[in-house]
């Protein structure tokens, strides 16, 4: 396979709110039809690479490009490239799930919007549930809805920021079996996550954000050398990436202080 070109390039970006530097110089690659992990700790500064991605919040500096588009300058065509979902889900509890589909799938003005809503419901095992109002779901459910909401239109680049953060242990292995199936479809994912087993589990690269930095970036297997072989008491034993993170990062740094989110 050759190597493709970058869906999302990211070089030398920086942003401070007020006087919080919170990105210092991130450089990031993701390959088109991948899945990145950008794993980092509560306020590392995930939400905002994600922000600045999808054209919501201006760099300070730096460039950023997502399917070949600059996001200050094409932000419209990034816009189009893309879909983003979040912690604040975009269902509407009033309606079934089969017309939240309906609804966005009318929005973007979609033919046969009846079979588009029909076809996610049955992609993302909602069929049953589809004329049930969506209040009545469950966590997983509901972000499952909400991911299969956020593909109506297909979009290439998807962005996931922090997808299973809130869910209770079944619906958070509901979702990764969702996003599984999305990677093998060619879609480009950025996930954010604070979880290592979740970017173990469904990355194939990992990039860990860390004091305003990507101190890591490579695949599990890449990062699995950079922890120290003197440390691995047991030969058999693989590294968690646990551990491997607090080799990179070191303990004292592991649980960094972090503000509160503003949001
Ligand atoms: N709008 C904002 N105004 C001021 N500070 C903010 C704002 N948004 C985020 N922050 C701060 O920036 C840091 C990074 O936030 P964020 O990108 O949300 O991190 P993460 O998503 O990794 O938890 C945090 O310390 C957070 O409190
Ligand atoms: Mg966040």
């Amino acid at each position: 396979m050759t190597t493709p070109s970058p869906s999302i390039e990211i070089v030398g970006l920086t942003k401070s709110y007020a006087d919080h530097e919170v990105l210092k110089g991130v450089d990031l690659a993701v390959p088109s039809g991948s899945v990145l992990a950008l794993l980092g700790s509560n306020g590392a500064g995930k939400t905002t690479v994600v922000r600045i991605l999808s054209t919501l919040l201006k760099a300070d500096g730096g460039t950023a490009s997502v399917h070949g588009h600059d996001v200050v300058t094409s932000a419209r065509e990034v816009r189009e490239s893309i879909s983003l979902t979040g912690q604040f889900a975009a269902v509407d509890e009033v309606l079934t799930g089969r017309e939240n589909l309906v609804l966005v799938a009318q929005l973007r003005r979609l033919r046969d919007v009846g079979a588009v809503a029909d076809d996610l419901l049955a992609r993302f095992d909602l069929t049953e549930a589809g004329g049930r109002r969506a209040g009545t779901y469950s966590g997983g459910m509901r972000r499952r809805l909400d991911i299969a909401m956020s593909l109506i239109g297909n979009p290439p680049v998807l962005f996931l920021d922090e997808p299973t953060t809130g869910l209770d242990p079944q619906s958070r292995l509901e979702v990764w079996a969702t996003i599984r199936e999305l990677a093998g479809q060619g879609t480009t994912v950025l996930l954010t996550t604070q979880y290592l087993d979740e970017a173990e589990q469904l990355a194939d690269r990992i990039a860990i954000l860390h004091q305003g930095r990507i101190i890591a970036d490579g695949t599990l297997a890449e990062l699995k050398q950079l922890f120290p072989p003197t440390e691995v008491e047991y030969v058999e034993k693989q590294p968690s990436l646990e551990e491997i993170f607090l080799a990179i990062v070191g303990h004292d740094d592991a649980h960094a202080p972090t503000t509160k989110d503003a949001r």
